[in-house]
């Protein structure tokens, strides 16, 4: 890894109004969903998980995915994803038109059994399902993320053979498919060195054409930027971070906020990797996203002067 080189272009990933918004209980109105989304990408995102086709009863908030992603659908230029738990999930979101499928799974057992209430191998079989009908839509674009990569929060610290043996099943169904692979730090556990590790050897193991990496961070730690620049350093191409720092699975007890989107942008900015945001209207975006009833913020950013930060 030379830290003197960092990649000249990193994609980030924008996942407020999923892994955000899926934090707060109460469900917000679409139209302030609808507000937020627009400031984002008014600040220069292109790329957003926009919400997750899952059980309206395991995550009420999730409910309009489909309309909110209705109102940006035009916006062709974007690269809006939505998050799938099984085959049902991708079916309604390709009647809704999503053109990325993002498939979660966990690589740990007892996460998968509380995310999604089956086991891993389960959660398997019906990626196969998802992958096929994927074949036959020749746009939809797929992204597997997988969950719990470096820390459990049942089972604590995941080995990278762990991971290992689930992409390698993963990857063997989706064969010959363009495919982003996520690694997650769903608690954001993960510490750079194990990021570093993870990437460099799943990598070796699995590169193949067609096949991008992506990283997964929260900020429970004070981690989350320091990893997501050793995951750039060795092979990311994408990062996921959420504006204001907004994030937490509910089903990961002690899980924190994602990486805000401008903590990371400042640390990359700093290594001249462009991504095509402007800061300050990130900061409008991360402060309408603050104040959303329910909305909390974990930015460093946000907390430093406006005039100190360019
Ligand atoms: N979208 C909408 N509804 C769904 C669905 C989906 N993707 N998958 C299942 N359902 C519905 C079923 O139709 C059924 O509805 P009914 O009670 O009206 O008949 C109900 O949910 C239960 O279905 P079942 O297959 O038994 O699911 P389950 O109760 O075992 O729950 C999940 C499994 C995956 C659907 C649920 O746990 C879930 O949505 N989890 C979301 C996890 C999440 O978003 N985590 C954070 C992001 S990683
Ligand atoms: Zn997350």
């Amino acid at each position: 890894m030379n830290l003197l080189t960092p990649p000249t272009q990193v994609e980030i990933v924008e996942v407020a109004p999923r892994d955000g918004f899926q934090s707060i209980r109460d469900p917000l109105p679409t139209a302030d969903k609808q507000q937020c989304i627009a400031a984002l990408l008014d600040a220069g995102i292109t790329r957003m998980e926009i919400g997750s086709f899952v059980s309206p009863k395991a995550i009420p908030q999730m409910a309009d995915t489909g309309e909110l992603f209705a109102a940006f659908a035009d916006r062709s230029e974007l690269r809006l994803s939505a998050l799938v738990p099984n085959l049902k999930g991708a079916k309604r979101a390709l009647e809704y038109g999503i053109r990325e499928v993002v498939y979660v799974v966990s690589v740990s057992e007892s996460h998968n059994r509380s995310n999604v209430r089956r086991s891993v191998d389960e959660s398997l079989e019906d990626l196969g399902k998802v992958i096929e009908r994927l074949r036959q839509t020749e746009s939809t674009r797929l992204r597997l993320d997988l969950a719990t990569c470096f820390d459990c929060p049942f089972e604590g610290t995941i080995d990278w053979r762990q991971v290992d043996e689930v992409l390698g099943k993963a990857s063997r169904l989706a064969d010959g498919l363009p495919m982003e692979v996520a690694l997650c730090d769903t608690t954001g556990r993960a510490r750079p060195y194990q990021v570093a590790n993870h990437f460099s050897r799943l990598r070796d193991h699995h590169a193949r054409e067609g096949l991008f990496w992506a990283f997964h961070g929260h900020d429970t730690y004070g981690m989350g930027v320091a990893n997501a620049l050793f995951a750039i350093h060795h092979g990311a191409t994408a990062l996921d971070s959420a504006c204001a720092g907004l994030g937490g699975c509910p089903f990961a007890p002690g899980a924190t906020g994602n990486t805000a989107t401008e903590d990371l942008l400042y640390a990359l900015q700093g290594g001249k990797v462009a991504t095509n945001i402007d800061l300050p209207k990130l900061l409008a975006a991360a402060d309408l996203i603050a104040a959303l009833p329910g909305g909390q913020s974990a930015s460093h950013l946000r907390q430093v002067p406006r005039k100190r930060v360019n």
